[in-house]
């Protein structure tokens, strides 16, 4: 497996070896790997002759600075886990080389920047967008790897991918999750091990929520009903739970009848926070 960490220089180096009559598949990452980033990466390899994973902590699209600062940076385990993959190259570039000067670009993507996520973390989508933008150009792939865990961000990429004609294929792959149902994620490893043990909680209100709404309760008692439970566990701070369209994630009032409503769910535990859903 081969490090890169100029954009010019794997962009040099795909132009030799990824032809017409070979597939490319990029896997983006902010590192902190782990089993979900695996399974995409394995999807990647199965599917594609030729495999790029990036990891790069993306300051634009880290609303709140300590974040950024505190997002878990583990290069080498990452590598040696890609490595163990099957991936072939890596895409490690520091701020400096991925952006020479601060980008003055300002993406809208509409109103997937003014619900959950767009809502709470304000320049997040932009940051994403950006960034996403820019492996493809570098990367040129044919295939990019993205997970069901950051739904609205899948949607963010969609648009972008369709609204600049991007020439690749967007495969999405479901969540992975902890035997215990958490949600894998690059954050859990900052949980304290009191909060991992409660953290499963996010979990069980999703799948409690869709089997009440299956049993034909409202979308509003449902959502009262999720309120009212995380006020009683004071380690959460429940930033919002959605019941939403799952293709345009705009909140819906009942339940759509095509398998495509999504429910959404961010809380903060303790300094930790963490997003999920589940689709029906
Ligand atoms: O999902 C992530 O890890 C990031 O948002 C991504 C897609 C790598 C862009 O920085």
């Amino acid at each position: 497996m081969l490090l890169f960490t100029a954009p010019a220089d794997l962009k040099s180096h795909l132009e030799e070896i990824h032809g017409p009559k070979t597939t490319l598949g990029l896997l983006p990452t902010m590192g902190a790997l782990h089993n979900g980033h695996l399974e995409l990466m394995r999807r990647a390899v199965a599917e594609n002759d030729l495999t790029v994973a990036s990891i790069f902590v993306n300051p634009l699209q880290f609303n709140n600075p300590d974040d950024l600062t505190k997002y878990p940076r583990t290069l080498d385990e990452d590598c040696a886990m890609l490595e163990a993959a099957g991936c072939d190259l890596v895409f490690a570039p520091s701020a400096e080389d991925m952006y020479a000067q601060p980008p003055t670009l300002k993406l809208d993507f509409g109103q997937l920047e003014h619900v959950m996520e767009g809502a709470f973390r304000p320049g997040h989508f932009n940051g994403v967008g950006i960034v996403v933008a820019r492996l493809f150009h570098i990367v040129q792939p044919d295939r990019a790897y993205f997970g069901q865990k950051d739904l609205q961000q899948v949607a963010v990429v969609r648009r972008l991918v369709e609204d600049l004609a991007f020439p690749l294929e967007l495969v999405v792959c479901p969540t992975v999750r902890e035997a215990d149902g958490l949600a894998m994620s690059s954050r859990n490893r900052r949980l304290n091990p009191q909060e991992r043990v409660l953290a499963p909680l996010i979990f069980r209100t999703l799948s409690e929520a869709k089997e009440r709404l299956l049993a034909g309760q409202t979308v509003a008692d449902v959502k009262q009903r999720v309120r009212e439970q995380f006020a009683r566990q004071p380690e959460f701070s429940l930033e919002y739970f959605e019941v939403a369209d799952a293709r345009s994630l705009q909140p819906v009032a009942a339940t759509l009848s095509d398998g495509q409503t999504a429910l959404c769910i961010a809380a903060n535990l303790g300094a930790v926070r963490l997003i999920d859903n589940v689709l029906f």
